[in-house]
């Protein structure tokens, strides 16, 4: 029996997006049906960039309800993860890299009510995933270096989504796999075909001329990675 959703999630990422037209953007998402929104939040340390923190959380949480799958790309998660939660996220993502301590902070995301995700660098296997698989509710792989949108997808990346469909069908736990980073129509219906869920994609949304379309297209896309 498969331990998958049948229909695949896209999440747009917001760091593509206006940032003085946030509400906008989550307008176009709701409209667009089958999407989460996706946030990425950086504190210059952890990656060279700086984004945005809690109250820009908190002002999304009071503009939709669509699910906010906050990425956090930050030194130290524990310290503010549980913090994304109460401003309103349904799904928080820490880095395997950032954190050693990831069961704690894992358990952390968990009891404060949202899903809790591991994030890995394009560096890092799958395979050191094999002790916490039940402790995570989805496994976000980066195709490309965090810190930035719109570079390119790392095509490596394909090989490890198939060995993490592999590790959840042994262990037989059902978490969601998520790839973040140069997602688009040439490559997203493969990845999904390769066992991931949930795709995210800022610049092939945010930066395409008609972004509704984009996102339908996508959508299709991965719809025919299920059939
Ligand atoms: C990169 C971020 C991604 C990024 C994706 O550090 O985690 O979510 O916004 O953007 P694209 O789809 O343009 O690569
Ligand atoms: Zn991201």
């Amino acid at each position: 029996m498969s331990l998958r959703p049948l229909e695949p999630l896209l999440a747009p990422s917001i760091l593509s997006a206006d940032f003085a037209r946030l509400a906008d953007a989550l307008r176009l998402l709701e409209e667009a049906g089958g999407c989460s929104v996706h946030v990425d939040v950086m504190d210059g340390r952890f990656v060279p960039n700086i984004t945005l923190g809690m109250p820009v959380v908190a002002a999304l949480r009071k503009e939709t309800r669509l699910p906010l799958d906050c990425h956090l790309m930050i030194v130290e998660p524990l310290k503010y993860a549980v913090e994304f939660v109460k401003s309103g996220a349904d799904w928080v993502s820490v880095h395997q890299e950032a954190d050693p301590h990831l069961h704690r902070t894992l358990s952390a995301i968990r009891a404060a009510g949202a899903k809790a995700g591991v994030v890995l660098n394009p560096a890092t296997p799958v395979e050191t995933l094999v002790d916490l698989v039940e402790d995570f509710d989805f496994a976000l792989l980066m195709s490309v270096n965090p810190g930035f949108g719109g570079q390119g997808f790392i095509p490596r990346t394909l090989d490890k989504v198939k060995r993490l469909d592999a590790l959840r069908t042994e262990r037989q736990t059902p978490f969601l796999i998520q790839v973040d980073g140069g997602v688009g129509l040439e490559n997203a219906q493969e990845l999904v075909w390769a066992g991931a869920d949930v795709l995210v994609a800022g610049n092939a949304v945010f930066k395409a001329p008609d972004p509704l379309r984009a996102i339908r297209d996508l959508l299709a896309e991965m719809r025919k990675g299920r059939s």
